[in-house]
């Protein structure tokens, strides 16, 4: 219940930054996405995106993202899982509207947390297995490459995708803060662990990689979610963890949990029967 808590916490401290964020918005400013980002054009699918949802009272609510690294395996954040009860979660592939019916659905047998896995500080990652497993048609619905070795350095241009925060638990003053159902899409540059500790998140070690923007808007991201860089084809770098749910702080940088660190973990998790 601990990992509950601090969720709800999150989320009670995205409502309030927001909340103060969103009185200092010029009138007719809808801060409502991605700031710096943009809607995924109709047509277009971020095909290695998943939304990862949760059953409610009311029906699947979105809650992280995900990513796909096989077609029964879903990369996602540790924070997105912990104290989560598996029976009521499960993934949606294929779509770009959380609205639209045309994506499949799978539910979550299980997931696996990294072993040193501690809130906010590190190793926030975890693989689910799902069933049944995904059909890649390679527009809608394919994997993302995410076994470089390469430690990525500052000034690199990647891009993030989400649909934004929600929470598994109903809160009403969250409601009001219209989330966007069309996936949105932005793109900013990594900085260095140092430039990030120097910015605040004095925490941040290699086994993660930090990006900033300047950020004018709302909330932005989703947690769990991929961030990629296009390197000869795109590959997945960084996995939401921090520091995005501090909106309207635009000086502070985003952490992510550094993919290339736990590439082998991901492929023994890949790997492994459950
Ligand atoms: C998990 O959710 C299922 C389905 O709603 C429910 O039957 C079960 O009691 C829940 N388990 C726990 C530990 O809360
Ligand atoms: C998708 O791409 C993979 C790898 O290139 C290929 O093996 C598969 O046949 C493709 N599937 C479809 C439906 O095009």
């Amino acid at each position: 219940m601990a990992l509950i808590e601090l969720i709800l916490w999150i989320a009670l401290s995205l409502g309030s930054a927001t909340a103060r964020h969103n009185s200092r918005q010029p009138t007719g400013h809808a801060p409502t996405r991605i700031v710096g980002g943009s809607n995924v054009p109709q047509g277009e699918y971020v095909p290695y995106q998943v939304s990862l949802q949760y059953q409610t009272g009311e029906g699947q609510a979105h809650f992280c993202g995900g990513s796909i690294i096989a077609p029964d395996r879903i990369l996602t954040a540790a924070h997105c899982c912990d104290g989560m009860n598996v029976t009521r979660m499960s993934i949606v592939a294929g779509i770009r509207n959380l609205d639209e019916k045309g994506g499949s659905r799978s539910r979550v047998v299980s997931f696996v947390i990294h072993p040193a896995y501690k809130a906010l500080k590190t190793s926030d990652i975890a693989v689910l297995t799902i069933d049944p497993p995904l059909v890649y048609n390679n527009v809608s619905v394919a994997p993302i490459e995410f076994s470089s070795d390469e430690f990525v350095g500052s000034g690199v241009p990647v891009t993030l995708t989400g649909w934004g925060l929600r929470f598994p638990a109903p809160f009403p003053f969250l409601d009001n803060l219209n989330f966007p159902n069309t996936l949105q899409r932005m793109s900013y540059r990594t900085i260095t662990n140092r430039e990030c500790q120097q910015r605040g998140m004095e925490y941040v070690t290699d086994t993660e990689i930090c990006a900033r923007g300047i950020f004018r808007g709302a909330c932005s991201g989703d947690s769990g979610g991929p961030l990629v860089r296009n390197d000869n084809g795109l590959k997945q770098v960084g996995v939401v963890s921090y520091g995005l749910v501090v909106c309207g702080l635009f000086v502070s940088p985003d952490v992510y949990t550094r993919v290339s660190t736990f590439r082998n973990w991901i492929q023994q998790g890949i790997e492994a029967t459950n």
